[in-house]
């Protein structure tokens, strides 16, 4: 039965797993943004809060995408288990850190992937890998770019570095299509 199920599905056990695993990924950083978003409405950071919770949005549109293309593939793909995440931060600064924290990890497991993908010679799995890889790039400058602002703004200015914070853009995407 193993043997006939496997014949109705091109993906890979090994990728299988790691898309399996991913997805849960993507629902813990959507779990952690939103846990951030909370934090940062509780405090009166509005503009950071609205920031975060379309992060959270985000990552889950991450978890189904990937969710859809295993089940279309004729995989099984898992609602995965979210552990517990933190809920309080000292500062909207370290809010930030985890949040590139967080983005560094992604990237790194993003990176596996397309690595399993090629040792398996899953070449549809590696196309929409290099989606997220493009993603990722996108999503490591906008974290890094937020802490860089940490840096330009005076304390005093907290709500205003807030405003700033939520209106960050990649204009210089190499990756997206035009000059
Ligand atoms: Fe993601
Ligand atoms: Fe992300």
């Amino acid at each position: 039965m193993k043997d006939l199920m496997r014949m109705r599905s091109s993906v890979k056990e090994a990728v299988e797993l790691v898309l399996n695993q991913q997805i849960q990924m993507e629902m813990v950083s959507s779990s952690k943004y939103l846990a951030m978003a909370g934090w940062c409405d509780r405090n009166g950071f509005d503009y950071s809060a609205g920031f975060f919770y379309n992060q959270s949005e985000e990552e889950r549109k991450h978890a189904m995408k990937l969710f859809h293309y295993l089940t279309d593939q004729g995989g099984t793909a898992f609602s995965p288990e979210v552990p517990a995440v933190g809920q309080e931060f000292d500062s909207l600064r370290s809010v930030y850190e985890g949040a590139l924290e967080q983005e560094i990890s992604v990237t790194d497991s993003i990176n596996r992937i397309v690595a399993v993908c090629r040792r398996e010679s899953d070449f549809a799995t590696e196309e929409l890998m290099r989606w997220f890889v493009k993603e990722q790039v996108e999503e490591e400058y906008i974290a890094r770019r937020a802490l860089e602002l940490f840096d330009q703004f005076p304390a005093d200015q907290i709500y205003k570095l807030d405003k700033a914070l939520s209106q960050i853009t990649y204009d210089g995407n190499p990756f997206e299509d035009g000059e």
